[in-house]
C-alpha cells in the first residue's frame, strides 16, 4: 500500500460483482486511503452485490441510472452530502449493448437499440461530467476516468456497436477534457483495457478465444481487472496531474503488436491441419464466415 489516495474522495460507477473492474477499483481505492460512494442501476443492485460491497467498505450505495440526468443530479447531491463538500475523482465503468444482448449483428442493427447502446456506454459519460460541472462538484486537479476498448480504433470481429460507443466515449473524454482542464484543471482520460472476464465482457462474441489471442499477442500478457484498478488509481493520484485528454492503453502491449511468436505458433499449427485436410479433399472453408 502506498497511501496514494489519502484524503481523496470519489464516486465509482459500475461495480456489479467481484469480477467487475469497478469492484476492484473500489476496493483498491479504499485500501489506498480514499473515501468513495458506490453507484449502479437499481436493477444491478437487485441482481448484483453492490450494496454488500458498500457495507464491506463502510460506505453508501446510491442507485442511479447513468442515462438519467435527474438520477445523476440526485447522486451528485447525495455524494456531496456524504463527503461534506466537493470530491476528487469519478470512475465511469459502464458498458452495455442491447443489440449484442438480443443477438443483432452489426449489419442488422436495431437503431432504437443502437441509441440505447450509445446512451448507456458513451453519452452517459458526458452526462456525468456535465452534471458534475454544473454543480461544481469536483475539486481542482480532480481526475475523471472511463474504461474503453481497442475496438474504438481497430475492427475486432464480433464487438458490434460497442466499437462505435467506445469511439464516442474516447472523443467525449477529449472534448470535455479540454473544457474541464481549462476551467478547473480537472483531467479526463480513458483507459483502454485488455479483454477481461466480467459480466459485460462475457457479452463479447467469442470472449475466450479473444482473451487467448490477446494474451498470446501481448508480451506482458492480458491485464487483469486488478491490474486495471492499480492503473486507475495512478490516474486518480497526484502523480499524474498533467495527463489529460488521453486514451491510455492498458493491455500488456497488445495495441503495438502485429504478430507474436506465440500467436503465430497456433496459426501455423492450424494452417498445417488445414493443409492436411485439404489434401484429404475435405472442404473446410466457408467464405461467408470470414
Ligand atoms: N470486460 C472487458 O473485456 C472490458 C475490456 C475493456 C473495457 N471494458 C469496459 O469496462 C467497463 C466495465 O465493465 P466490466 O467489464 O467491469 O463489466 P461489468 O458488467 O462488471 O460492469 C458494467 C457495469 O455497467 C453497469 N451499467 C449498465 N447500464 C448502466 C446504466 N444505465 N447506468 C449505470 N450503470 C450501468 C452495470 O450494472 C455494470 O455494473 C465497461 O465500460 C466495459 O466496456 C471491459
Amino acid at each position: 500500500m502506498y497511501n496514494l489516495l489519502k484524503g481523496k474522495k470519489g464516486i465509482i460507477f459500475g461495480a456489479l460483482n467481484e469480477k467487475s473492474i469497478a469492484w476492484q477499483v473500489a476496493q483498491r481505492a479504499v485500501e489506498e486511503g480514499a473515501q468513495i460512494v458506490l453507484t449502479n442501476t437499481a436493477m444491478a443492485a437487485r441482481m448484483g452485490e453492490t450494496q454488500e460491497l458498500a457495507d464491506k467498505l463502510g460506505t453508501i450505495f446510491v442507485p442511479a441510472d447513468a442515462t438519467s440526468v435527474e438520477d445523476l443530479e440526485l447522486l451528485i447531491d447525495r455524494a456531496m452530502e456524504h463527503f461534506g463538500g466537493k470530491f476528487d475523482f469519478i470512475l465511469h465503468s459502464i458498458g452495455m449493448s442491447p443489440n449484442v444482448r438480443k443477438g443483432r449483428k452489426y449489419d442488422d442493427l436495431d437503431y432504437g437499440l443502437l441509441q440505447k447502446t450509445l446512451d448507456i456506454s458513451a453519452i452517459s459519460f458526458h452526462k456525468v461530467m456535465q452534471v458534475a460541472r454544473k454543480k461544481d462538484a469536483i475539486n481542482e486537479w480532480g481526475s475523471i476516468v472511463a474504461l474503453s476498448y481497442i475496438a474504438a480504433q481497430r475492427t475486432l470481429y464480433g464487438y458490434n456497436d460497442m466499437a462505435d460507443a467506445k469511439a464516442l466515449l474516447e472523443s467525449i473524454a477529449r472534448s470535455f477534457g479540454y473544457i474541464y482542464g481549462r476551467e478547473k484543471r480537472i483531467r479526463v482520460n480513458t483507459i483502454s483495457q485488455s479483454p477481461t472476464p466480467t459480466t459485460a465482457g462475457s457479452g463479447v462474441m467469442g470472449l475466450d478465444g479473444l482473451m487467448d489471442f490477446s494474451n498470446r499477442m501481448s508480451p506482458l500478457g492480458n491485464a487483469t481487472a486488478l491490474d486495471c484498478a492499480d492503473y486507475v488509481l495512478t490516474l486518480f493520484s497526484d502523480l499524474t496531474r498533467k495527463v489529460t485528454m488521453q486514451n491510455l492503453f492498458h493491455d500488456g502491449g497488445f495495441s503495438s503488436m502485429g504478430m507474436s511468436r506465440r500467436a503465430m505458433k497456433i496459426y501455423s499449427q492450424q494452417l498445417a491441419e488445414m493443409a492436411a485436410a485439404e489434401e484429404a479433399n475435405i472442404i473446410f472453408q466457408d467464405v461467408s464466415r470470414r
